[in-house]
């Protein structure tokens, strides 16, 4: 590649500014490939709690599962607890991911109620024990992403202070509150701020959905890249910065029959059922197909799922 790299995560090369956000449900292998295939410059695991990855569980194993192309690949894990971390994040540098990052995002409270995501911000000094500990014992660069606080705190600068001052070597925010969740507006003004403040690169994340929208948040806050997450659900062309009101059903129907396959390649029968929830985005804006979106949206067997696709290209065809 003789592309230069965006930037680095200390000596890791991202060749790239537009990035998959890390999203729970929507981060297995055939999503990463996919929008790796169109552009994404770098890949998140979903996020992983440390207590499943020391046990062994088998959803753990199965969220940790990458594939070598799929690279630079980012593990994302949540916890309350800096040594469960360092255990952890010591197990998972032995399947050889470029990165390891630390959640400190999720406000579900099952996960914040119990001092873990968006918990930890509160938690200065489990945050500075955390990056101290992992920074200083593993050979991997150690990140994190963050929310603006809790509305109570909002607290992203010492935060963010905090984790460079003990070794983070990249910070993606998300900026909105704990309490916000994904109401509201991600307040990109915070996100320029954390630009200003610290070193290391800096993620934006928080309602890009578009080219335009890409160029707009890296114009106005200063990151240097940005992330997608339901803005991608559906919509890998927005890693090749193109519009997906552009893309012609046909052109859609031929990813989604690419995106199916690797579904089932890789989950097997469960394939099908698992790609309805991006069937229903990769269809969002097409109004001709109402019915035939209900039948693909409930058929199990993909021969019919095929055919009813099918049969909404010709139709769209014979409409336009
Ligand atoms: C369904 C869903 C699951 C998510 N799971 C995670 C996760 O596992 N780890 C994480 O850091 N953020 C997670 N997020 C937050 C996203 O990474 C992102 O910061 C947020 O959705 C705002 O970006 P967007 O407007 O582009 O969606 C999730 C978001 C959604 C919608």
């Amino acid at each position: 590649m003789n592309k230069r790299p965006e930037f680095y995560v200390r000596d890791v090369p991202v060749y790239g500014d537009v990035i998959l956000a890390p999203m729970a449900g929507f981060a297995d292998i055939p999503h990463r490939a996919l929008c790796r295939s169109f552009g994404s410059a770098l890949n998140y695991t979903e996020f992983i709690a440390v207590e499943d990855i020391i046990d062994g569980s088998k959803m753990a194993k199965s969220l940790l599962d990458f594939t070598s192309d799929d690279w630079p690949m980012v593990i994302q894990l949540f916890g309350n607890d800096a040594g469960l971390f360092l255990e952890a994040a010591s197990r998972v540098e032995e399947l050889g991911p470029a990165i390891i990052d630390i959640n400190m995002g999720c406000s579900t409270r099952r996960v914040s109620g119990r001092g873990a995501g968006v918990g930890m911000m509160p938690q200065p000094g489990l945050i500075e024990e955390t990056f101290n500990l992992l920074s200083n014992n593993l050979s991997l660069p150690v990140t994190g992403k963050i929310r603006l606080g809790w509305e109570d705190e909002i607290n992203y600068p010492e935060v963010a202070q905090i984790m460079e001052d003990n070794g983070a070597s990249l910070i993606a925010i998300h900026p909105r509150t704990k309490e916000q969740g994904y109401r509201g507006v991600a307040d990109w003004d915070a996100i320029a701020e954390l630009r200003q403040l610290v070193k290391v690169p800096v993620i934006g994340s928080g309602d890009v959905c578009s080219p335009d929208d890409i160029d707009r948040m890296l114009r106005q806050t200063g990151c240097d890249a940005v992330m997608i997450g339901r803005g991608a659900i559906g919509n890998p062309w927005v890693f090749s910065r193109v519009n997906k009101k552009c893309i012609p059903l046909k052109v859609v129907a031929e990813t989604i029959r690419r995106h199916l396959i690797m579904m089932i390649e890789y989950h097997g029968d469960r394939g099908l059922i698992l790609f309805r929830k991006y069937l229903k985005r990769y269809l969002d804006g097409f109004s001709v197909i109402e019915d035939y979106r209900r039948r693909m949206l409930v058929t199990e067997s993909v021969e019919e799922f095929l055919f009813l696709l099918e049969t909404v290209e010709s139709a769209v065809d014979e409409n336009t």
